[in-house]
């Protein structure tokens, strides 16, 4: 059955005996491009088992060690780039030059993670006892950080690549195992990236990667006793997993409607060619897209001119032509957009490009006078439809801001620092950028959503120290 991919583990590549696949849909065609296998509870039990036994010998690997490997990883990773991109070509509709970053991104990751678990994970702590009321100097307290165990990584389809190792190397580094639930759009990506730390030669077992149905095998991981950390990407699924899961360290990141306030004293090209960039992005499937733009009244229109001015000059079709706008990532994906913008249309919107959708294909627009009783205020569409709303003061855009229940990072475009630190202290949000439209990178950067946009804080030192746990061995003197 040479068509469907094999999923990873005890250092092999493997058939399931379900003898069932999962088909993977091509966006741009809707036909299928791939198959992977269907994992079997039973086969997760093994993967977990294995799992568990080779973390405790990497436990033991000498830290320069863990980091070689890592390097050898980043450095296969990018040779594979071409392959790796075209698969996130085909499966996710990524436009191709992003594909190529995306892969070059995670190599550069994986470096840098190897380097600062070097840093990190090298140095402990030494406390004395009579700092404390009471105590003499007779206790010594070192502290160092070890590996928590069995790290599942759950990644979402807009970066099987990157935001799979974005969890793994961490994960690696501080000598914990590995198993991976890739998403099923972007599992053949995800399996050739495992590929290259397969090659790097990694203990076997280290790393497992498992595909298949989340109805059969999703809750049987997120709830499985020999998980000891869950690094979630992805939508409301994290919310049930976080609901789900044991008493275990949590690192999740589940989307947002990341804002973008407007002042009357912003330099309005720099704003108009963020909001693009940062609405339009792989077609909106970003969860740091901007997804609402806030702008003050007396310059929306001229803002909002300079924005459809770089909205007509994107071009849309397949992700193979490296277009700027690619088929949305499935069809119900597409619907679910749809019915955004069709409400916005009942309610009044003013649509600033003609709707146009064929297939899963969504051609860019921009609604204008969005008001707070539209759906599309509120949700995130993950499309490249990007909303307006008018606002009369600062106050009025923080409040909407605030209201959401996402919080993950929003932008303020301002001539005045001292606005926009206020401003910025104002927003509920993880991150705020300044000037510039929401990013997560670069990725030593810290990543974190407030509210229902997550747990925990990412970007490579915070997942490090997330993945450990702290040591401590007391000398007690006589
Ligand atoms: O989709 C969520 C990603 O973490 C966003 O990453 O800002 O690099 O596109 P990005």
């Amino acid at each position: 059955d040479g068509d469907v991919f094999k999923y990873y583990a005890q250092g092999h590549w493997n058939k399931s005996s379900s003898g069932k696949s999962v088909p993977i849909i091509n966006p741009s065609t809707r036909k299928t491009q791939f198959k992977v296998q269907a994992c079997t509870q039973e086969e997760v039990n093994r993967v977990m088992e294995s799992a568990k036994t080779a973390q405790k010998s990497w436990a033991k690997t000498p830290l320069w060690k863990r980091a070689e490997l890592l390097h050898k990883a980043a450095a296969i990773l990018k040779e594979h780039k071409a392959p790796i991109a075209e698969c996130l070509v085909k499966e996710i509709a990524k436009p191709a030059k992003d594909a190529v970053s995306e892969v070059v991104r995670s190599g550069d990751l994986v470096s840098y993670c190897a380097e600062e678990g070097v840093r990190i994970l090298g140095e402990g702590k030494l406390l004395v006892s009579d700092s404390f009321p009471g105590n003499d100097r007779t206790k010594y307290c070192l502290s160092s950080k070890i590996p928590l165990g069995v790290v599942l990584a759950i990644p979402p389809f807009n970066y099987p690549v990157n935001l799979a190792v974005s969890k793994i190397a961490p994960a690696l580094i501080a000598g914990n195992s590995i198993v991976l639930k890739p998403p099923t759009q972007g599992a053949v990506a995800a399996l050739h990236m495992v590929h290259c730390f397969h090659l790097s030669g990694f203990p076997k077992d280290l790393i497992s990667c498992v595909t298949g149905k989340g109805s059969e095998i999703g809750d049987f991981l997120t709830m499985h006793s020999g998980v000891n950390c869950i690094s979630f990407t992805g939508g409301d699924t994290g919310i049930a997993i976080s609901k789900k899961a044991g008493m275990i360290p949590l690192q999740m990141e589940l989307g947002g409607k990341d804002a973008c306030i407007v002042l009357e004293d912003a330099d309005l090209d720099l704003a108009a060619a963020n909001m693009v960039k940062g609405g339009f992005s792989y077609s909106g499937q970003r969860c740091t897209a901007v997804k609402v733009v806030l702008v003050m009244e007396s310059v929306a229109n001229t803002l909002v001119k300079k924005i459809n001015d770089k909205v007509a000059k994107l071009t849309v079709g397949p992700p193979e032509n490296d277009s700027d706008i690619t088929p949305v990532v499935t069809e119900s994906s597409a619907n679910f957009i749809e019915g955004l913008v069709m409400d916005a249309k009942e309610k009044g919107a003013t649509f600033c490009q003609e709707y146009k959708r064929e297939g899963n294909l969504i051609w860019p627009l921009l609604l204008d006078n969005v008001r707070p009783d539209m759906r599309i205020a509120w949700e995130e569409p993950f499309g490249p439809v990007l909303p307006v709303i008018r606002i009369k003061s600062v106050d009025e855009g923080i409040n909407h801001c605030n209201a959401s229940n996402f919080g993950l990072q929003g932008c303020v475009f301002t001539r005045d620092i001292n606005k926009a630190m206020l401003i910025s202290d104002a927003m509920e949000t993880g991150t705020v950028q300044i000037n510039s439209a929401p990013s997560r990178g670069p990725d030593h950067f810290p990543f974190q959503g407030l509210k229902d946009s997550g747990i925990g804080s990412q970007g490579i030192t915070n997942s490090i120290n997330m993945m450990t746990k702290i040591k401590t061995t007391v000398i007690n003197l006589p």
